[in-house]
């Protein structure tokens, strides 16, 4: 069976390299410093080269790369992946893109509406990553104080109203955080195709939402283990909902031609360390964070202190922010650990390396080829095929 493998397409802006990961110099984020080729100065003017156009640039090469889509991240810091995905869809006709949401800040009639029409005008390529926020400072910065286990509760509402709408027939709702009265798409926009659901969150909150609305429950890299014992805990509490969810993990990676030089990258990253990042990522209310927390060691001595088991490392949210885990090693170490958490259930991955473009060429050429498990499902064949 073919795996779906996405691609994290920044929205953040996009580092140079890890080497110089404060260095966001594709993109006009920044502005542009000297040695700057996209956007540039030239003649004297900056360029109108804008961050939508390395975007753009980074959808087209991990397609080409073998990549069924991309996933849009959404913080307070990025664009709004909603408006890039109408901007981006016309860049291919098959790549997915995954538009990462909090519910909480969107009416679930105007998301039905909002995603049958991108269904309609991209021939079905929304993907929805449903985040419940994680607490603290970024859920204030859009004014939300509903507290960790209601998010949660409010987004399983908000699935309900979505599909209630979508169903076709007038939704009558009147919940507690949402309400409608007879609600239902144009006709126009009847018998799209729901978007497929990614659903993350470690907590017993997020896993009883998943349970009753995850197609694919999504987490971030941890120890392969407790990887496992947390999809198990998943699976038995939607099993006995009746339903059961396919596994996605999002995963950085640093492969090279030999182990040495992915470590070699790690160290020249390592120069820029944040000691204090990890503490400052569990500063909200995620018990995902602080799970992933729990695993960076308190005393580092060095990056190899990070390596938790061969392969897997718990630094990067040390050097570039985001997530704690990721993979370092060769081509071949790469594909092999990957072709172990296919063993052990995952159904999709988000890979994602800096910077976007040079890295999805990469891995593509290098590592995906090299897999035993997990043959990345190839939608550009399948439309040449249907001619
Ligand atoms: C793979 C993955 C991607 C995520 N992407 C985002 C994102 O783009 N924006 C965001 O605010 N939160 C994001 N989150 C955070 C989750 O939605 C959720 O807030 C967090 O896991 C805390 O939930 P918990 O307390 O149930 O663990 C992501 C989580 C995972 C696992």
């Amino acid at each position: 069976m073919s795996v779906d493998f996405y691609w994290r397409i920044g929205m953040e802006g996009d580092h140079a390299s890890l080497r110089e990961p404060r260095r966001y110099n594709r993109g006009e984020a920044q502005g542009i410093g000297p040695g700057n080729i996209a956007p540039a100065i030239r003649g004297g003017e900056p360029d109108d080269y804008a961050y939508i156009d390395h975007a753009a640039a980074v959808v087209r090469a991990s397609e080409r790369a073998g990549f069924v889509g991309g996933l849009l991240p959404s913080f307070p810091v990025t664009e709004d992946p909603w408006a890039f995905a109408s901007a981006l869809a016309p860049e291919s006709d098959t790549y997915r893109f995954m538009v990462a949401f909090q519910p909480g800040f969107l009416h679930p009639v105007q998301a039905a509406r909002m995603s049958a029409t991108l269904q309609r005008a991209t021939g079905g390529r929304l993907v929805y990553n449903i985040i419940s926020g994680g607490g603290g400072r970024p859920q204030l910065w859009w004014g939300d104080k509903v507290d960790h286990d209601d998010r949660y509760a409010r987004t399983s509402e908000f699935l309900d109203v979505l599909r209630g709408v979508w169903r076709g027939e007038p939704f009558h709702h009147d919940g507690r955080f949402y309400r409608t009265d007879g609600a239902t798409l144009p006709s126009l926009l009847a018998d799209q195709p729901f978007p497929e659901v990614y659903f993350s969150g470690s907590s017993g909150a997020a896993v009883a939402a998943a349970g009753r609305h995850a197609d694919y429950y999504l987490s971030w890299l941890e120890p392969f283990a407790d990887l496992r014992a947390k999809f198990d805990g998943v699976r038995a509490h939607s099993e006995k909902l009746g339903r059961t969810p396919k596994f996605a993990v999002r995963i950085d990676v640093v492969a090279r031609h030999t182990e040495e030089a992915a470590w070699a990258e790690i160290e020249k990253g390592w120069a820029f360390v944040d000691r204090g990042a990890a503490d400052r990522a569990a500063q909200g209310d995620s018990v995902g964070a602080a799970r992933i927390a729990g695993w960076v060691p308190t005393t580092i001595t060095g990056y190899r202190d990070l390596e938790v088991q061969p392969n897997v490392w718990c630094g990067f949210s040390l050097i570039r922010g985001g997530p704690a885990f990721g993979l370092v090693g060769s081509y071949e170490q790469v594909a092999e650990r990957l072709d172990e958490l296919r063993a052990l259930g995952v159904d999709a991955f988000i890979l994602a390396g800096n910077p976007h473009l040079e890295e999805a060429y990469r891995v593509g050429e290098e590592v995906l080829p090299l897999l035993r498990n997990s043959v990345p499902t190839d939608l550009r064949a399948t439309a040449l095929r249907a001619g």
